[in-house]
């Protein structure tokens, strides 16, 4: 009798052992082997991203029938990577950058070794008068960043250093386009590639809890790069139709508190996102873009920048609805004196025209730079944008601008004109029009030069 009861005991200690094990090899094989902080962080990084999502989705929605500028691609995107990426690009954010062999430091710049170890670099000596330019990659926006960088090389003559953050599986692609420039080109650039980061040690570590690493990858350009001045941070939909000597001259013309300059958001309060809908506060009275952002990084070092965006991301988190943008408004609402404003030609997008022209200043100079938020290079919503950057994606370094870029920019171009976009063509010529006229009046000067030099025919 007793036997059998121990018997029938062990029989259901057994089974019980074996649903155990049984259970335990059916749950995330992940969490097993991570300790209890881990698996804490890995839920609260999670969490966060399916917080992201639905906000993504109910901001979304509304935001598509108001006049809103920012593209909120940055935080849908990291849903389309992989799980393992994911965590992949977590563990690298705890700055153990393990690429020792193909690793440079940025010690060209100026030979410290403290910053963010780039993944490749391109191995050439940058001038210390170099244009730096810096975009963040993720998802499927690799083509169009391409795009940007191809448009700002053509037209700029300084030296110019990229500083690319882009995902693991994005970075060759970068790497083989850029290699197979022409070598004129070439020649003109340095490249960084950096996976995505966060600054490493210490108590810092808890940033990757709060923010999601590519929408916020800009606010810490300060922190990772710490051997750059100053640089342009540009959104990946962005185009240049003009010179970077242009906006970069800015930087000369800030007083001594501005360290960074950026657009506003509207011209126009009746189209306004921010003096409507924003349940936070902003700049001035319409907000800003940050799309085209210079940043004096050395300045922004030493300012109170990053403690006060982890304030305000804590404080106002459930309120902002285009990450890191509204953040940057946030910060200069406190610190409107470190904000240097410039025109709606730098920065112009489809809300300068969809309802109405807006943007007097592009309507007399051309925008200098074009920005296709909400994805309007690639889509059908305002043909006029995706006419010029179809024009750009065509065009081959090297192939002669005035007569093969602008008649193009032009012809597709014509297709436009009874959109509301397309009305104004000259605000996406006028640039690229300068531009050619002035280089061939350089050529022509430097031929006449050298006829001057050449030796007269002896007499016969
Ligand atoms: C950025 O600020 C620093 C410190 O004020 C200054 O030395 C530097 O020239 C500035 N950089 C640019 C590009 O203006
Ligand atoms: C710099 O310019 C900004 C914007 O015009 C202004 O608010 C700030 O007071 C200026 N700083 C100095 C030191 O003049």
């Amino acid at each position: 009798m007793r036997r059998r009861m121990i018997f029938k005991l062990g029989v259901t200690v057994v089974i019980a052992v074996a649903v155990i094990i049984v259970y335990i090899q059916h749950t995330d094989p992940d969490l097993q082997h991570q300790g209890e902080d881990e698996v804490k962080d890995k839920l609260v990084v999670e969490r966060k991203q399916v917080d992201g999502v639905q906000k993504e989705s109910i901001d979304g929605a509304d935001k598509e029938h108001m006049t809103s500028n920012k593209d909120s691609e940055p935080l849908k995107k990291s849903e389309n990577i992989p799980e393992s990426d994911k965590h992949h690009g977590i563990e690298k954010s705890n700055g153990n950058q393990s690429h020792s062999e193909d690793s440079v430091v940025n010690k060209k710049i100026n030979g410290k070794t403290k910053g963010l170890k780039a993944v490749y670099s391109s191995s050439q000596f940058a001038p210390k008068d170099s244009i730096h330019l810096s975009v963040v990659a993720c998802g499927d926006r690799t083509p169009e960043s391409l795009i940007l960088l191809k448009s700002a090389v053509l037209f700029t003559s300084k030296h110019l250093v990229f500083h690319i953050f882009a995902e693991t599986q994005l970075q060759k692609g970068f790497r083989d386009q850029l290699d197979f420039w022409p070598a004129d080109f070439l020649s003109k650039v340095d490249y960084f590639i950096y996976d995505i980061s966060f600054p490493s040690g210490g108590k810092t570590d808890h940033w990757k809890e709060l923010f999601k690493p590519c929408a916020s990858q800009r606010l810490f350009l300060p922190t990772l790069l710490t051997d750059v001045d100053a640089l342009i941070y540009v959104d990946t939909d962005i185009l240049f139709l003009s010179p970077l000597e242009g906006i970069w001259s800015f930087f000369q013309l800030f007083n001594s508190t501005q360290l960074a300059a950026l657009a506003p958001e509207h011209e126009d309060a009746a189209a306004g996102w921010y003096n409507r809908f924003a349940r936070h506060p902003y700049y001035g009275n319409l907000g800003l873009n940050s799309g085209v952002m210079l940043m004096n990084l050395t300045r922004l070092r030493e300012s109170v920048w990053l403690p006060s965006l982890i304030e305000y991301y804590k404080e106002y988190k459930l309120k902002i609805a285009w990450g890191d943008q509204d953040l940057i408004n946030i910060y200069f609402h406190y610190f409107p004196e470190q904000l240097y404003v410039f025109g709606c030609d730098w920065n112009y997008r489809a809300d300068h025209c969809m309802y109405m022209s807006v943007c007097r200043a592009a309507e007399t100079n051309g925008a200098y730079i074009l920005h296709g938020s909400r994805r309007v290079f690639l889509n059908d919503k305002q043909p006029a944008f995706k006419a010029v950057y179809d024009a750009f994606k065509e065009h081959r370094l090297g192939d002669d601008i005035q007569y093969k870029l602008l008649v193009q920019i032009e012809r597709n171009l014509e297709g436009t004109i009874k959109s509301s976009c397309g009305q104004h063509g000259h605000i996406y010529t006028k640039q690229v029009q300068i531009y050619s006229n002035h280089m061939r009046e350089a050529e022509k000067k430097a031929r006449e030069k050298m006829k001057d030099k050449k030796p007269p025919h002896p007499p016969r």
